[in-house]
């Protein structure tokens, strides 16, 4: 499985390891940002590797075998990090990187039902542990309007008739259905599938990814030591929004201080590169 880690170089610019560093990788994904960070910590350091989703982290365990650091996976949501963190006696980091977001593992997987190009169940969640709900749970339950609203939060402008053609669509249970019936709605005219925004929109939701951003940011105090750097890596317009406003806030409060005045973007080489990092913006913080 293949997953290219975004913006490596600016992410070791930002958190200015050492060695003998401890740091908390809280999104391991695939492992690419880990190994690195374990890299730059060496033997004397550790790096403590977090995901929501076992199975990316028996990835990323597998991937990251041999890395120069200890490494310390740990299934646990950003809302649970300090807990999780606590309960192995770990004390505060000297730096914290979030890549957030699914990796291409996630679209590689049709059973994991998050990728419009391949047919699986519409289920979407990160942690298949959980008890849900899933993506078909929310669209085969919400009233029309509670789905319209919810297909509104990325900005997606037919959400009414979207939402209309789903319900009329019931059950949809498979990623298949959940396409088709917004295709039948809505024509395809560019090169973006009309259904992109809405299973973004349902994804978010189904994850409570707004919600775990902010409850890290809260947290970050924490997580991390005074002086210590944390790197925040978003994808789309509604989670940089998120990662703006906490980090701002944070930095209203005294708790840490803002280390870029722009976001920073990859380079125009990397997007060539890895055209999944053309969106990609980076926040950087120093705790105070
Ligand atoms: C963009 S990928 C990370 C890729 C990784 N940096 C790499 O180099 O392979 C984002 C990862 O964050 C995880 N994730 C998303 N939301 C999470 C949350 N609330 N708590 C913990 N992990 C989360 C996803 O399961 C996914 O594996």
């Amino acid at each position: 499985m293949q997953h290219v880690s975004v913006m490596p170089a600016e992410t070791l610019e930002a958190l200015q390891l050492r060695s003998g560093y401890s740091a908390l990788d809280c999104t391991t994904g695939m492992g690419g940002h880990t190994r690195l960070l374990s890299s730059a910590v060496g033997p004397d350091g550790h790096v403590f590797a977090c995901d929501t989703d076992s199975e990316s982290l028996a990835m990323a365990k597998a991937n990251c075998e041999g890395s120069p650091s200890p490494i310390t996976f740990i299934h646990t949501p950003f809302s649970k990090a300090r807990q999780a963190l606590d309960a192995l006696g770990a004390g505060l980091m000297d730096a914290l990187l979030a890549d957030f977001g699914t990796s291409m593992m996630h679209f590689q997987t049709p059973e994991r039902g998050f990728s419009l190009m391949h047919d699986g169940p519409l289920d979407m969640r990160l942690d298949r542990t959980s008890e849900g709900p899933t993506a078909a749970d929310l669209v085969n339950t919400l009233s029309e309007r509670e789905l319209a609203d919810l297909i509104y939060t990325t900005g997606e402008r037919r959400s009414r008739a979207l939402a209309r053609a789903l319900v009329r669509a019931r059950p949809v249970v498979s990623m298949k259905q959940f396409a088709d019936a917004i295709l039948a709605a809505v024509p395809r005219t560019g090169k973006l599938h009309p259904a992109t925004l809405a299973a973004l929109s349902l994804r978010i939701a189904v994850n409570s990814e707004y919600r775990e951003i902010e409850s890290l940011i809260d947290q970050l105090p924490s997580l991390v030591k005074p002086g210590g750097r944390v790197a925040f890596i978003t994808f789309h317009s509604g989670e940089d929004l998120i990662a703006k406003t906490g980090t701002r806030r944070l930095a209203k409060e005294g708790k840490c201080r803002l280390v870029n005045k722009h976001v920073l973007i990859p380079t125009p080489e990397e997007v060539r590169r890895n055209p999944a990092s053309r969106s990609a913006k980076m926040r950087v913080l120093e705790m105070l």
